[in-house]
């Protein structure tokens, strides 16, 4: 996957991507697996699942299975989370030691779990803390380290333009933000405007996000931001190849075709083989049923297959079932 045309080759610190599409971090889904699809399918670059920067959990087998591996296909970007300086710049340390080439720093995420210990997007209410951890982290890696934020506290405390100027004057590299404030949570729809004022005066990499769901929403965020990437989440569910669908729609200027229900059918066996080979088939078979019921549900009358797909607890049924599945889409399609 090529650079985009029209768009300028976007490097972040010593790392470049290549192109300007970039897979959000998404805990619960934006595992190794699901991050190789999407380089695979055209991102430019993924982000890991978030990692506690609080020592005492790296030892669990959830922060194992977030961590990167050398082996990761792409840019290994590490996403960390936290609220003391010292932990997170250790966390940063603590990864690159491990292979990460990025590390993102989040103060995006609104989860009360996360904001209750004052990380994620309830930092953006003390700069002066955030201040901190940037300088401590920027100074403890030789990579690039960048920053996830939302666009304020909430809709009276829009202050991303003040924390972008922090992050700037910390070293930090690139910054994602997400149009909308923590108050909003998922509600309502994102707001660009206050991407694009960060980006009129902030001359690192400025990377817009939120509710870009097709190739025409992600020209016009391009245009209407001027953002040097754009980044997708959600609309990465059950679609990877949508990394590849912008991309080919901001070169060509018209939508790709479809995928056939053959091509649909081996990215979810594909899919599914690497969630047994990573999790092992008990863990592994769970976590596919979530994103078969997004790969399947814009079928007609997919409701039905999905409540039998959810309770299969054998990988070998769960193949064979979906198998069934597309068949019988094929030769709806062909009567
Ligand atoms: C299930 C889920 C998990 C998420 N986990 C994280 C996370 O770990 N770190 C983070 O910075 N953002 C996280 N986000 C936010 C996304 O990265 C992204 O900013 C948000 O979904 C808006 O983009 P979208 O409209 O393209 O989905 C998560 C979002 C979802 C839906």
């Amino acid at each position: 996957m090529r650079n985009i045309a029209g768009l300028n080759l976007l490097s972040i610190g010593k790392v470049t991507l290549r192109n300007n599409l970039i897979a959000a971090p998404m805990a619960g889904i934006s595992d190794q697996p699901f991050r190789n699809l999407c380089y695979r399918f055209g991102a430019g670059m993924t982000v890991s699942e978030m990692f506690l920067a609080n020592s005492d959990v790296w030892h669990t087998d959830k922060s194992a299975l977030r961590m990167i591996a050398t082996d990761d296909i792409g840019i290994r970007a590490v996403q960390i989370v936290g609220s003391d300086p010292d932990e997170m710049a250790k966390a940063a340390e603590f990864n690159v030691k491990h292979g990460a080439q990025l590390i993102d720093i989040n103060m995006g995420c609104p989860a009360k779990k996360v904001n209750k210990k004052l990380a994620g997007s309830a930092l953006m209410q003390n700069p002066e803390l955030i201040k901190t951890i940037l300088q401590k982290v920027v100074g403890a890696v030789e990579v690039p380290v960048t920053l996830k934020m939302r666009t304020g506290w909430d809709k009276n405390n829009r202050n991303c333009l003040e924390i972008a100027q922090i992050a700037q004057d910390s070293g930090i590299k690139a910054i994602t933000i997400h149009g909308r404030t923590r108050a909003c949570l998922f509600n309502g729809e994102a707001e660009y405007q206050s991407i694009k004022a960060v980006k009129e005066k902030i001359s690192i990499p400025i990377i817009a996000n939120g509710d870009i769901c097709t190739p025409e929403q992600a020209k016009d965020v391009f245009n209407y931001t001027q953002a040097d990437a754009i980044m997708i989440g959600r609309a990465a569910q059950g679609r990877p190849w949508i990394f590849e669908e912008i991309a080919f729609y901001l070169t060509h200027g018209k939508l790709q075709k479809e995928k056939t229900v053959d091509e649909v059918e081996q990215v979810v066996l594909l899919h599914l083989n690497e969630l047994y080979q990573f999790y092992g088939e008990y863990k592994g078979l769970r976590i596919a049923r979530k994103h078969v019921n997004w790969y399947t549900k814009h079928y007609a009358d997919s409701d039905q297959f999905r409540r039998l797909f959810s309770v299969l607890n054998d990988t070998s049924e769960q193949v064979k079932a979906l198998k069934a599945f597309f068949s019988k889409i094929r030769n709806n399609q062909k009567s």
